[in-house]
């Protein structure tokens, strides 16, 4: 199912058989440098299954970022519900494959998701979570509008919260 368009992408649910071509993305270990790992098949395909249920649960998740131009999967983009500090919240997350790093693709499917997040859930503000050393999605979430509003520990690791309010977004 088809979510978002934006000039050069669509966002859509991603299925099994998109397992190949998001194992490209995931299981790179540069694209994952930030991560405990690089996933392996089994990892892939296990947060493949992962977002079919947030897709059934909440409504959303990671969509497949596609891109228009030839129609191939080229990474994800897509709002999830995180617990920080107690609190659910509503994440923009984003990876592109390495080749097409620095295009803008990753700030053109996050401000689109940014805009569908305000426009379909009753949320007062969608956030990123972001790695201090992760200078690349640091400069997404700005793009995105977010400023950094505080350090949390999540999974075990110091993340820099990334934020925009509702009443901030309209000027994005
Ligand atoms: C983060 C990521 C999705 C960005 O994708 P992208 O399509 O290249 O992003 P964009 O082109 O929209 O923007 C990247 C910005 O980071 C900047 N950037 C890149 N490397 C940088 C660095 N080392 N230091 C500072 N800024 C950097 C780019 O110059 C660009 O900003 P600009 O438009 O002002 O020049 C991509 O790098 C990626 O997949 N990383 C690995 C996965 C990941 O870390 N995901 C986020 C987890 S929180």
């Amino acid at each position: 199912m088809q979510i978002l368009e934006t000039s050069r992408l669509i966002l859509r649910e991603l299925g099994p058989d998109d397992t190949d071509a998001i194992a490209r993305v995931l299981s790179d270990p540069e694209t994952m440098r930030f991560y405990p790992a690089p996933y392996d098949r089994a990892g892939v395909e296990d947060w493949i299954a992962r977002n079919l249920g947030r897709y059934a649960h909440d409504g959303h998740g990671r969509w497949a970022m596609i891109l228009k131009a030839g129609g191939e999967l080229i990474g994800d983009c897509g709002l999830t519900v995180q617990n920080v500090d107690g609190t659910d919240e509503i994440e923009i997350g984003y990876h592109v494959r390495r080749d097409l790093w620095g295009h803008g693709l990753a700030t053109e499917a996050a401000r689109a998701c940014r805009d569908y997040g305000f426009a379909h859930l009753s949320v007062g503000r969608v956030i990123s979570l972001i790695r201090p050393a992760n200078l690349p999605s640091r400069r997404v979430a700005e793009k995105n509008g977010m400023a950094a509003w505080k350090e949390v520990m999540w999974h075990n690791l110091p993340h820099l919260l990334y934020a925009i309010r509702r009443e901030e977004a309209g000027n994005k």
